[in-house]
């Protein structure tokens, strides 16, 4: 299969390593959260020797993400893992890190609330949630092409840009606190959440 191709990865991949080294490391196992392409997966596991990289998505795209693999293996890189929030449970095993680009303005509403709470339920003391993507500060846009994007979002059925108070909101008194919020180009943010102990 040809490997499946995003301009976005290439373009945002490295800014989002340069945060990540810091962030995650501590960290031994990640988890990934709607790995998409695969492209993320196999160059951030290829610069994080240190931990174990573990894909997941829904089974549509796993073709897609192990055609990647095939073409850039790691030994720390594993193949992705059947894992959607509203119809799977938590996937087995121990990961103190969790990371997730562009995923929780496409979900819904209760997606991404359940992916929230999910994190927070099962990231152990400590415990790094890095999540990547276009997100509303004090219920403003942070441009005029994040709002048109929205609408456009919004209009395909998708759930929408959310507001980094909102997700604060669903995790309140769950231990997940947010401790970086990182401006990153073309209007995307690198949210750094830990676990601490409630
Ligand atoms: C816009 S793509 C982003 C893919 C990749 N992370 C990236 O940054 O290019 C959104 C991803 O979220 C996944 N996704 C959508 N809803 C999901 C859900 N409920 N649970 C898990 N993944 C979901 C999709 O399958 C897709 O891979």
């Amino acid at each position: 299969m040809d490997k499946p191709f995003s301009q976005a990865c290439e373009n945002n991949k490295q800014p989002i390593l340069n945060i990540l080294q810091e962030a995650f490391a501590n960290v031994v196992s990640v988890l990934e959260i709607g790995s998409g392409t695969g492209q993320h997966g196999v160059f951030f596991a290829a610069h994080l020797p240190h931990l174990v990289w573990q894909t997941s998505d829904m089974a549509d795209n796993h073709d897609g993400i192990n055609a990647w693999i095939d073409a850039c293996p790691s030994d720390n890189l594993k193949r992705p893992i059947p894992f959607t929030l509203g119809q799977d449970t938590w996937p087995e095993g121990s990961f103190d890190g969790v990371f997730t680009a562009n995923t929780t303005h496409i979900m819904q509403g209760d997606e991404a609330t359940l992916m929230m709470q999910s994190v927070a339920e099962n990231l152990p003391p400590d415990g790094v949630f890095c999540q990547y993507g276009p997100f509303n500060i004090d219920g403003q846009y942070t441009s005029d092409s994040n709002r048109a994007f929205d609408q456009s979002l919004r209009a395909r059925g998708y759930g929408g840009i959310r507001d980094v108070s909102e997700l604060q909101r669903w995790v309140q008194g769950s231990g997940l606190a947010l401790c970086h919020r990182h401006l990153l180009p073309a209007n995307n943010q690198l949210l750094v959440w830990q676990k601490r102990c409630k």
